[in-house]
């Protein structure tokens, strides 16, 4: 909404480099915060605006940073199960520790609205073929989607006549962002059907898994900041459509077929445990302007486009830069960043030059 003032944190990630040129383009006046883990890698120009960025670690955010917003959008967590498993202790820190304070800071400094990108991975092993609703048990199988459950409770705890925070659970999100993820399974799946004319399951492809664009879950958070207060506050919703809740293997099917003489093989039944389909009804019910403008057809293709544009080679889909587990463990073995996830300061690249 015209001038609203909007504070994104994790604006330089996947989903934040779609969000924050398109808040610009809606009129919101916004900000970013990143401490840019992901900085490495993009793929390709999006020349539209994008908002001034702050460089800062949101476990060191304070009430000054955040005063001022009427609301703040709150990307920035470690962002997959995978990264969850490489250090649980941080994976608290930052997903769970980190957020709750974030909000805390906001409530203090009258910041009114807090939406928070949840998961459906809440839901984990859930292979019972019922979909899951927002009132449905939670079943999270990793410190990733055991996070997001905390969040939702600590935080929902929070909120008041003057605090409304919103949580989103978003279906595995799926298309094109500069700040590309090739770990996501749809794009994953693209990236080989492009550079090797294959796609090779490592499983039976049987799990169950809601996908969302990525621009509809921009949608969603846009009509989460405008929506009026009763719409919303401290509601939970699931953010997807219920057309969209596919089994792997048919994500391949449709992926391959975007992709002219792409084959595809399909593995054993695999170790991981998460399936689980989804209602999508509530988002419709709370915000009925919502909804998804695109399927995995529409998105494999929207790829196949991209990546001719950019005539994407075999070593850029593999970069590290692109895969955030890969990404994260580099400046991890480099130590760029130290145990707890916080940057280390190279003073000795700075003042005159030379290096000591
Ligand atoms: N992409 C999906 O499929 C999906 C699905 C459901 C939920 N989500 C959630 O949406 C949010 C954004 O996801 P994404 O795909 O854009 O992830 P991403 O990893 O691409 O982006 C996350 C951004 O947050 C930043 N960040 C991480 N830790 C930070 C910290 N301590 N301080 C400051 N910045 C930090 C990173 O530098 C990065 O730019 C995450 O919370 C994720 O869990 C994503």
């Amino acid at each position: 909404m015209t001038g609203t003032r909007v504070l994104v944190t994790g604006i330089d990630g996947y989903i934040g480099a779609v969000l924050g040129p398109r808040l610009l383009e809606k009129g919101f006046d916004v900000v970013g915060i990143d401490c840019g883990f992901y900085r490495d890698g993009w793929l390709y120009n999006d020349p539209r605006p994008r908002p001034l960025t702050l460089t800062k670690d949101i476990r060191r955010i304070t009430r000054e940073d955040v005063e001022g917003f009427d609301a703040v959008v709150h990307l920035a967590e470690l962002s997959n199960d995978p990264l969850g498993e490489l250090s649980e202790r941080t994976t608290y820190g930052i997903n769970h520790l980190g957020s709750v304070s974030l909000a805390r800071v906001c409530k203090e400094a009258g910041v009114a609205r807090f939406v928070y990108t949840s998961s459906c991975s809440v839901y984990g092993a859930a292979d019972d073929g019922l979909e899951r609703t927002e009132a449905s048990h939670p079943n999270p199988q990793t410190a990733y989607a055991r996070c997001k459950v905390l969040v939702e409770q600590d935080v929902g705890s929070l909120a008041d006549s003057r605090f409304s925070p919103i949580f989103l659970r978003n279906a595995t999100a799926f298309g094109a962002s500069p700040r590309m993820r090739f770990d996501i399974v749809l794009n994953n799946l693209a990236g080989f059907a492009w550079t090797e004319k294959e796609i090779r399951m490592t499983s039976d492809g049987t799990p169950w898994r809601p996908l969302v664009h990525v621009e509809d879950i921009c949608q969603a958070i846009n009509l989460a900041l405008d929506a009026p207060r009763e719409a919303v506050h401290n509601q939970i919703f699931n953010v997807g459509d219920d057309e969209q809740n596919y089994r792997i293997g048919e994500i391949a099917t449709i992926v391959g077929r975007a992709f002219d003489g792409c084959t595809i093989a399909f593995g054993r039944p695999g170790g991981d445990n998460r399936s689980y389909r989804t209602s999508f009804g509530k988002i419709r019910r709370h915000l009925p302007e919502f909804r998804c403008s695109w399927s995995a057809d529409l998105g494999a293709h929207q790829l196949r486009e991209l990546f001719e544009g950019i005539q994407m080679t075999n070593e850029v889909f593999s970069s590290r830069a692109f895969t955030r587990l890969r990404q994260l463990t580099h400046l991890i073995s480099t130590q760029q960043i130290d145990t707890d996830f916080y940057w280390r300061h190279f003073e000795s690249y700075r003042g005159n030059g030379r290096l000591s």
